[in-house]
């Protein structure tokens, strides 16, 4: 299993310090170690996904653990779900690895598998890739997976946008799309701290075409967070555009006590007929 020319389709095989197709279009591995599968002309922005900002934030705050509980999850979940023979995995929107690396650390001890993590934003996937070497990372878009059809045993989407056809091209019949959305009480008050009118994040049923939900899990628990680290996670947030200064004063004065609520779904692609 490896990477997919997103040129012509073709495999990609690595050759020094490239991936190459037969028809010799060539990608360089960066010196950390990811390589960037994002033609310029399937760019849409300049510098897609998240800013360095937002990534760094990030960073800062999954550091500090306050999000370990979901990442155990995840990776306890994947555990339980991937047969021993699993190959491949791709986290979809990896950001800067912090649920590749744990998912990778997690899997490989029982299992020969490549974990992959993948993102538009190419500085989260410079960040990733430095950091972490268990996983392998590449800068591309959700939207065309540089995979093969039926190559990938299961995929992980937190929080990032996804492309349903493109889940049902890659993953094998069988395998899963294990997919994590806020649920209704997800950081309430920091919503509460920016809007005067709070609603509950709305449930979403989300179904992708081919595929049956086969799992559902909740987590929830409080979260104590210094003005730094409250200020990191409105960052990471799209609340962030609507909060003014006086919001943002009271964050870093005051810190925050704030309630997560995690859903987590697992969706099995159906089995070929
Ligand atoms: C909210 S962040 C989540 C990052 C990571 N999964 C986490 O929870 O820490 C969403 C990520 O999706 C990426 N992203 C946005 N649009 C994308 C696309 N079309 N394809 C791949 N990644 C995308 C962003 O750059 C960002 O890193
Ligand atoms: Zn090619």
């Amino acid at each position: 299993m490896a990477y997919q020319c997103p040129l012509c389709h073709l495999p990609l095989q690595p050759y020094a310090q490239q991936w190459r197709c037969e028809q010799n279009h060539q990608f360089d591995r960066a010196k950390e170690g990811y390589v960037n599968l994002l033609p310029v002309q399937h760019k849409r922005s300049k510098q897609p996904g998240d800013s360095p900002e937002m990534m760094q934030a990030r960073r800062d705050f999954l550091d500090a653990g306050h999000y370990r509980p979901l990442q155990q999850q995840v990776c306890a979940m994947l555990e339980a779900e991937l047969p021993p023979d699993a190959q491949a995995l791709l986290d979809i929107g990896c950001g800067e690895g912090y649920y590749t690396a744990a998912i990778a650390d997690q899997l490989k001890q029982s299992r020969a598998m490549t974990v992959y993590g993948l993102d538009v934003a190419k500085v989260a996937v410079r960040y990733a890739a430095k950091r972490y070497r268990q996983a392998s990372f590449c800068v591309a878009s959700s939207h065309r997976l540089p995979f093969e059809d039926n190559s990938l045993d299961a995929v992980v989407r937190i929080y990032a946008p996804c492309n349903a056809q493109e889940l049902a091209r890659t993953v094998k019949p069988g395998g899963v799309v294990l997919t994590v959305a806020p649920g209704p009480r997800h950081l309430y008050q920091l919503k509460a701290a920016v809007y005067d009118d709070v609603q509950l994040h709305p449930e979403q049923d989300e179904q992708f075409p081919g595929f049956t939900r086969v799992r559902q899990q909740t987590l929830a628990y409080p979260m104590t967070l210094t003005g730094a680290a409250a200020l990191q996670l409105l960052q990471m947030t799209p609340f962030a555009w609507r909060a003014g200064d006086e919001a943002r004063r009271q964050l870093g004065e005051n810190g925050l006590a704030c309630e997560t609520d995690f859903v987590i779904r697992l969706h099995q692609r159906q089995p070929a007929v």
